[in-house]
């Protein structure tokens, strides 16, 4: 169903430690982003029988969450650059309904044009040309089918934390082009979406013990050698937002979700 595809991206910034950090985090602590799967179960509302593109899906911890949505009859593309964060992903669905494509967005090439829903959570700040992705996303689409991004977008207290922070402690930089709400209406209205919806959305990552957080953000993001956790937790501190809870603490992580549809006519 699918046409090879060709990784072109010049760089791949999730490879090697940067990969097997992010990998770790997700594992040690693997409860702390049960909201985000909500967030997610909220917008994209994955059904029984559909058919979704997932891009810049990493090492898989949405994917799984939404094949299981899909159950046995229906299917999950999950789609990214790097063909370390996809290692082993097909395998990891129950249903067995998970196809990896090795493919950064821009040039993603998908001889499909049915599917219901595209999902992406944290990937498309680091797309290039976002004018191309956005195109190929309305071919692959079916007409009435939906885009759901969840992203960091411009202008935003995530935005700011990871441009202050994270491009200076990330091991591999952090050098992205955020979408704003503006350039996401003109993209969608380019390419052939109906105009985005925005929601701001804040969930609640968990942790038992305060400086949990601090060794969370230092494996997410890969902290070069010189930054602690406790440099971790502080700056997360200093941008965003930690709180107490009655099981432990909390890191309030503020992300965009923007929601599109492919008009059904045109
Ligand atoms: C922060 S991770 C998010 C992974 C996963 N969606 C999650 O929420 O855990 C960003 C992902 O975007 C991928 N990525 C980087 N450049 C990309 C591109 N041009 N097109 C699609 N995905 C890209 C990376 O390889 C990485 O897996």
């Amino acid at each position: 169903m699918y046409a090879d595809t060709k990784i072109d991206s010049p760089s791949l910034e999730f490879t090697g430690k940067r990969s097997s950090d992010y990998r770790s985090a997700l594992s040690d602590y693997s409860d702390a982003w049960l909201p985000d799967i909500a967030c997610m179960k909220r917008f994209l509302n994955p059904a029984p029988g559909e058919r979704i593109l997932e891009v810049g899906a990493g090492n898989g911890y949405f994917s799984t969450a939404i094949a299981d949505y899909l159950g046995p009859n229906g299917l999950l593309v999950a789609s990214d650059p790097s063909t370390e964060q996809l290692s082993d992903l097909e395998s990891q669905s129950e249903h067995g309904n998970i196809r990896v494509v090795p493919a950064s967005a821009d040039t993603l090439d998908i001889n499909f044009s049915g599917f219901d829903a595209i999902w992406s959570r944290g990937a498309i700040h680091h797309v290039t040309d976002k004018t191309s992705a956005f195109t190929r996303f309305a071919q692959v689409v079916r007409p009435g089918g939906r885009l759901v991004i969840n992203d960091i977008f411009a202008g935003t207290p995530l935005a700011r934390y990871f441009d202050a922070f994270i491009a200076r402690s990330c091991s591999t930089g952090h050098e992205v082009a955020y979408l704003s709400h503006e350039f996401a209406e003109s993209l969608c209205q380019l390419t052939g979406w109906g105009a985005p919806v925005f929601h701001e959305m804040v969930t609640p990552w968990e942790f038992r013990k305060r400086e949990d957080i601090g060794r969370f953000l230092q494996l997410l993001f890969s902290a070069k050698p010189e930054y602690t956790a406790e440099d971790c937790l502080a700056a997360a501190d200093r941008h965003l937002s930690i709180s107490q809870t009655t099981s432990g603490w909390a890191l309030m992580w503020p992300m965009t979700v923007m929601v599109a549809v492919r008009p059904a006519h045109g």
